[in-house]
């Protein structure tokens, strides 16, 4: 089973896998989410009809749709858009011959108790499936939550290394406003990878926050030499050379991407359970896997 949404990509099936069963992935709306993936993937719904007029043509086995809102979608409603638009897909393959049976309805679930929860029944994605693709409309509904299951995994620890004040133009008013600027340990070329920080993912600085800052210009930089490597523009309170903030839910798209770009290193990742926890573990099992890392750490 694989997903097309060109031309191209049929007449590659047909050659290799005609066999194989087709979702047509489509362009959806992702303005609500903080990774794009529509400008990159998916046919738009100009293009559906002929895409599917000439996989009807080279006989291949179309059987559904499928899309992504893209990834930390912070608006259930552009689920509900892209299930109406699957649903007109699917009335438009009918007329061609196709009998379509299955909708993915990709991923872009946060994992940090937003609203999305994937098992709650009064979410305006669940709803407007029940509306377009009812139990008995006998289409399966599959989907491929990824952050979902990791946002919560990792708390990111950013040190205040540097900082310094700089005078810049207001975007309102007269005169000269103030910016901080801080530099923080890690950045676009570290665990930011793809992400902004969002205020879901709730940085905190660790200590009581006594000064808010009365500067409205605040930025925090990584510490590359990249001058794009800026990270977030978040309200904190105001910050000193040494503190660290810390900001939870910030396991999803972070491991995996860290360079070593300018000589930074990754960032330290330490395992942290609660006493509870580590009682219910099979501590024995815990024991031998962490001497076999060591042990294939010191053969290497
Ligand atoms: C095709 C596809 N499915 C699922 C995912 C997982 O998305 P998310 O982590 O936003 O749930 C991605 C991520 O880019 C994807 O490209």
């Amino acid at each position: 089973m694989m997903t097309f949404d060109n031309k191209e990509e049929l007449l590659k099936i047909t050659r290799g896998h005609p066999n194989a069963k087709l979702l047509l992935r489509i362009a959806v709306d992702d303005s609500k989410s903080q990774v794009k993936l529509s400008t990159k993937f998916g046919a738009t719904l100009g293009t559906v009809g002929s895409l599917l007029k000439r996989a009807h043509e080279l006989d291949l086995d179309v059987k559904g749709v499928s899309f992504h809102v893209g990834s930390l979608c912070t608006d259930s409603v552009a689920y509900r858009w892209a299930i109406e638009e699957a649903h007109h897909v699917f009335e438009q393959a009918r007329l061609i011959g196709f009998h379509l049976d299955l909708l993915d309805i990709g991923g872009g679930f946060s994992g940090h108790g937003l609203e999305m929860v994937l098992n709650s029944k009064a979410t305006v994605w669940v709803i407007a499936l029940d509306e377009f693709f009812p139990a008995d409309s006998g289409v399966r509904v599959i989907a491929e939550p990824g952050r979902y299951f990791v946002d919560s995994a990792f708390t990111l620890a950013l040190n205040v290394f540097a900082r310094k004040k700089v005078w810049s133009l207001p975007i309102n008013g007269n005169g000269l406003d103030t910016m901080i600027m801080y530099y923080v340990t890690d950045g676009l070329h570290g665990a930011f990878g793809i992400n902004k920080l969002h205020p879901d993912m709730k940085p905190f600085v660790l200590r009581p926050h006594r000064v808010l800052s009365n500067s409205s210009n605040i930025c925090y930089l990584g510490p590359t030499c990249d001058s794009a490597d800026r990270i977030m523009d978040v309200w904190m309170p105001e910050l000193n050379i040494g503190d660290w903030i810390l900001v939870d839910n910030f396991g999803a798209y972070t491991i995996p991407l860290p360079t070593d770009f300018n000589g930074f290193e990754k960032p330290t990742i330490y395992l942290v359970v609660t006493p509870q926890i580590w009682k219910m573990l099979n501590f024995k099992v815990i024991v031998w896997m962490l001497s076999e890392r060591e042990r294939e750490r010191d053969s290497f």
